[in-house]
């Protein structure tokens, strides 16, 4: 058996056996213990506690563990092979959850960076063949192998700056055969990270320019080919629609919702990114697990979300990049709509995949609290993406992906100082993984 102790926890952040979906006044609350130790066996959480409660039979292990040689410290070879660290003052936390992400991509698009400094909008580059177009054509382009190496690197990249656990979906394809080749990247990713992935159909990304002056046409594939064939290779855990002005309309997105979940996809939404598009009101319908982005909400929105199932994520990152107006999240919060925060890291809007710089916004610029930004980035995040008996929390039975913090004085610390590195340890599993 493989058994991790951590103790001497300054503070164990998010620690408890009730934690759920958290809204309203329930997202200012990050259940905490002081001095405490947490104790994994097998990956996952057996017991957390206060160090003076902590059991004889772990205090034993310590001191086992205090007296062996510092060979066999190392090689873990002692009688029941415990592993203990000494946080010696340190926070630990849940790795965070990222809920929304693309990151399989087969190139990077500073170039239109380059436009958009220069006065091009985000709409714009994608009308002149530029935007999701131009990443389609890159990703046909690019092998399998490629495209999974470069992903994985990515996923790397998330995994030492704290993610835990990460959706990612396809819509860089826009055929079949190149859909499928993101969706099956996306399990191999699923099957050889340390984390858990779940897996989104986007296939309604943007138009593909075989289709163009056919929108209608490029739905039908959608639902007539693309979705069957997802659904019997049980590629993809959501189906999702870019639900925009100039990418799919509410019919369009009505009609994919009701094909995919016909098919086992529970819903997801891009919803009101560039303008208000009734993307939330159709997710809603459909009992959407998410409607994300929500850069554009009004009365009617925040109504539509007010007692529905749905989370709303919102994706300060892309705001951020885009240079837009940023989600009301303070309305959401008194309103107790279930807030999550995801990085959407793609190449488009949002050329990174950092949690911590998505706290960052949500405090800054949203004026979110950090207690609320890191329910949003944890346990909200997990529900987010249907993996709440999994992570999100310090929970027994719960995966132990944890984050070792460096000497920080408080949770308030990492969103305050955003680009200072926070992280010291990473345990996935319960076992710690070595960071670049
Ligand atoms: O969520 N809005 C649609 N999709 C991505 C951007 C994708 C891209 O530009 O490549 C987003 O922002």
């Amino acid at each position: 058996m493989d058994k991790l102790l951590i103790i001497n926890i300054k503070e164990l952040l998010q620690a408890g056996e009730e934690i759920v979906l958290k809204r309203g006044v329930e997202m200012d609350d990050v259940n905490c213990i002081e001095n405490a130790y947490v104790y994994a066996v097998d990956g996952r959480i057996a017991d957390y506690g206060e160090m003076k409660n902590l059991p004889a039979e772990l205090n034993m292990l310590v001191k086992a563990w205090n007296s062996a040689d510092p060979h066999e410290k190392e090689t873990c070879s002692q009688a029941d092979a415990i592993e203990v660290i000494d946080a010696q003052g340190r926070i630990v936390m849940p790795s965070f959850c990222d809920s929304h992400t693309h990151l399989i991509y087969a190139g990077s698009r500073e170039r239109e960076f380059v436009d958009k400094i220069k006065g091009l909008s985000y709409q714009q580059i994608a009308a002149n063949g530029g935007g999701i177009l131009n990443s389609a054509l890159l990703l046909e382009n690019m092998s399998e192998d490629d495209l999974y190496s470069s992903a994985l690197g990515r996923a790397y990249e998330i995994i030492a700056s704290g993610t835990g656990a990460v959706e990612i979906k396809s819509g860089y394809g826009l055929s079949l055969d190149t859909e499928l080749k993101m969706l099956r990247v996306a399990k191999r990713l699923q099957q050889n990270l340390p984390i858990p992935v779940k897996t989104t159909f986007l296939g309604a990304h943007a138009v593909p320019a075989r289709y163009a002056g056919n929108k209608e046409g490029y739905v039908d594939e959608i639902i007539n080919t693309m979705i069957p064939v997802v659904a019997s290779h049980e590629l993809a855990d959501y189906i999702d629609v870019f639900c925009e002005d100039g990418f799919f309309s509410v019919e369009d997105t009505d009609r994919i919702l009701n094909a995919g979940m016909k098919h086992g996809m529970r819903a997801k939404v891009h919803a009101n990114q560039m303008g208000v598009s009734g993307g939330v009101q159709v997710g809603v319908k459909y009992d959407a697990i998410s409607v994300d982005h929500l850069e554009s909400v009004g009365e009617e929105e925040i109504m539509a979300l007010k007692n529905s199932g749905t989370i709303a994520t919102m994706l300060p990152g892309a705001t951020f990049f885009l240079n837009m107006d940023y989600s009301p999240a303070r309305k959401f919060v008194e309103n107790d709509i279930p807030l999550a925060l995801a990085t959407n890291y793609n190449p488009g809007s949002c050329p990174s995949g950092s949690m911590q710089f998505q706290m960052a916004l949500a405090c800054i610029a949203m004026k979110l609290t950090p207690q609320q930004a890191f329910n949003a980035c944890t346990i909200n995040g997990a529900c987010a993406m249907g993996l709440e008996d999994e992570v999100g929390s310090i929970t027994v039975g719960k995966r132990a992906n944890f984050i070792i913090t460096k000497k920080i004085p408080s949770l308030d610390f990492i969103p305050y100082a955003f680009t200072t590195p926070f992280i010291e340890k990473i345990i996935l599993d319960g076992k710690q993984i070595e960071i670049q």
